[in-house]
């Protein structure tokens, strides 16, 4: 069954969420943000551009990454923004990314990890091979990602962003097999920012509800889902906006945010509260 989550109320795009001055927190700053082409890493590559920073913005989805350099060109950015297509599952086309990100912007300060794939199904329907699917690009992407861009953030004490999810925190119905590998990623976060600290490389997650994007705009429920338990991840139908999810990355990966380390950020209009 294809379903279309019913939107009760629209995302909030109140006037408070435009920002009242353009920041520039990432002069000379170099990134690498994956999932780039759409949604939360599309959002979170322009606001890095657009306060200073030089960015890879890595997708395996080709044609899209063009509208995002179309999107680039009304924003005035200190630095430059370019385009890699990357599938974050595999480990030598990783490999040859980052080693070819760091070449091409000279060194690497922050790495923005918000690649991913979303599957519902009933746990006992669940196929091994959406299993490794979503393992494979959610969870080994990430890690693949952590592990090429370790020694280059050790030269700049650099950070990482990656996405968790809500679903990481609370039962999500249908996603045993993606809440899995987000809460692997905060696990696996909070494991590298220990193991890292001394070195003074931070690793933090956002943990985002139901946010405005593709992937919750259209989804299979599995045969027999009652609809109603989408309730619990969109509390009164609210959803929230990618640029909210990308001001919250920005922040962390600032220097303003330079005491988080091991941190995760719920960002879901209450729907954990
Ligand atoms: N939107 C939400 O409600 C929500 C909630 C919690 C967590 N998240 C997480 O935030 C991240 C971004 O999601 P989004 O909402 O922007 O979704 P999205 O579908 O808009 O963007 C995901 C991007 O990842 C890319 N991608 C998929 N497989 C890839 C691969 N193998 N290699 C490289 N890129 C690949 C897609 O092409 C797409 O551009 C995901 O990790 C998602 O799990 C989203």
């Amino acid at each position: 069954m294809r379903w279309q989550l019913n939107r009760r109320v629209e995302p909030d795009r109140r006037p408070s969420y435009s920002r009242p001055m353009i920041l520039s927190r990432f002069t000379d700053r170099n990134a690498i943000v994956t999932g780039a082409a759409s949604g939360i890493g599309r959002a979170t590559a322009l606001r890095l551009f657009e306060e200073g920073a030089s960015v890879v913005a890595c997708d395996v989805n080709a044609d899209a990454l063009a509208g995002l350099l179309e999107a680039a060109e009304g924003i005035e950015g200190a630095g430059t923004i370019t385009t890699a297509v990357l599938d974050v599952s595999s480990e030598d086309e990783v490999k040859h990314v980052v080693a070819a990100a760091v070449g091409r912007m000279g060194s690497l300060h922050v790495v923005v990890n918000a690649a991913g794939v979303l599957s519902f199904h009933h746990a006992h329907e669940h196929s091994l091979a959406e299993w490794n699917r979503l393992v494979a690009i959610n969870l080994t992407g990430t890690f693949l990602m952590c592990r090429e861009s370790i020694p280059h953030l050790l030269a700049t004490r650099g950070n990482v962003v990656n996405l968790a999810s809500t679903s990481a925190h609370r039962g999500q119905p249908w996603a045993a097999g993606y809440a899995a590998t987000k809460g692997g990623i905060l696990a696996m976060t909070k494991t590298m920012a220990v193991d890292y600290a001394a070195q003074r490389i931070r690793f933090n997650t956002i943990s985002p509800g139901a946010i405005d994007t593709p992937i919750t705009n259209s989804f299979s429920l599995p045969e027999g889902a009652d609809p109603k338990l989408l309730d619990r991840v969109t509390p009164a139908g609210r959803f929230g906006t990618p640029e909210g999810i990308a001001a919250a990355i920005a922040f962390v990966a600032s220097d303003e945010g330079r005491h988080m380390n091991g941190s995760d950020i719920v960002i879901d209009g209450g729907a954990t509260a």
